[in-house]
């Protein structure tokens, strides 16, 4: 069973890039999620799956801290949550070809126009998240922003690394097109479409 210090690791210092196997202890089949939030997928995916590696990377001082306590009571030994920028991480400070899927539920959507150049999806993120992807490896998103998924559909397409694969997927814990993150729990209980896709890292 981890401390809530073991679990809560730090930013690479700038320039330096993340040794993956260290920060575990172990080498394991990786899975990152952006966002994390409270933590809810993230924890449930790492309770069932405990011969793989959970990294969670969220800015938010109190939902970091909230998942980080949860992983803590729930007794699990295979997350790691860091409080962080991830656009910047997996630009900059994530190694190549490590990671088996990356999950990103419900990224801020930053409706208005003038805020669209905050939105995580663009071409130098895309090119960066396949980068760090496995080949084989997936990329899966889900939005309840109609909008922002048109945005997603066409940022994903123009890379050519990347090929739709379908968003059903056991391997990835998702069955019948349900993650089980909070928001989407919330949307769903409000009646809001959900819109999801998925990827898979080629050779080019
Ligand atoms: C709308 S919430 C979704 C949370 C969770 N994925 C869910 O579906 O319940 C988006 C989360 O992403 C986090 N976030 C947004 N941009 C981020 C970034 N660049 N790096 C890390 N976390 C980020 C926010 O702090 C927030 O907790």
């Amino acid at each position: 069973m981890l401390t809530l210090e073991e679990v809560i690791v730090s930013p690479p210092a700038a320039g330096e890039v993340l040794d993956l196997t260290a920060l575990f202890g172990c080498a394991a089949p990786l899975e990152i999620e952006i966002g994390t939030g409270k933590g809810t997928f993230l924890l449930n995916r790492a309770k069932a799956m405990p011969e793989r590696n959970f990294f969670g990377l969220e800015w938010a001082n109190q939902y970091y801290l909230y998942a980080a306590a949860r992983v803590v009571r729930w007794g699990l030994s295979n997350i790691r949550l860091m409080r962080t920028d991830a656009r910047h991480l997996v630009i900059h400070q994530l190694p190549p070809e490590s990671v088996r899927i990356l999950h990103i539920y419900h990224p801020d959507p930053w409706p208005k126009k003038r805020h669209h150049k905050r939105r995580l999806f663009q071409p130098e993120f895309v090119a960066a998240a396949a980068r760090i992807l496995l080949p084989g490896g997936r990329l899966a998103i889900q939005t309840d922003h109609a909008e922002y998924f048109s945005w997603i559909r066409r940022v994903v397409a123009e890379y050519q690394g990347l090929v739709e694969i379908p968003f059903d997927c056991p391997e990835s814990g998702v069955i019948a097109g349900r993650v089980a993150t909070n928001f989407e729990v919330k949307y769903l209980r409000e009646g809001r479409p959900i819109y999801q896709i998925a990827l898979m890292k080629i050779g080019v």
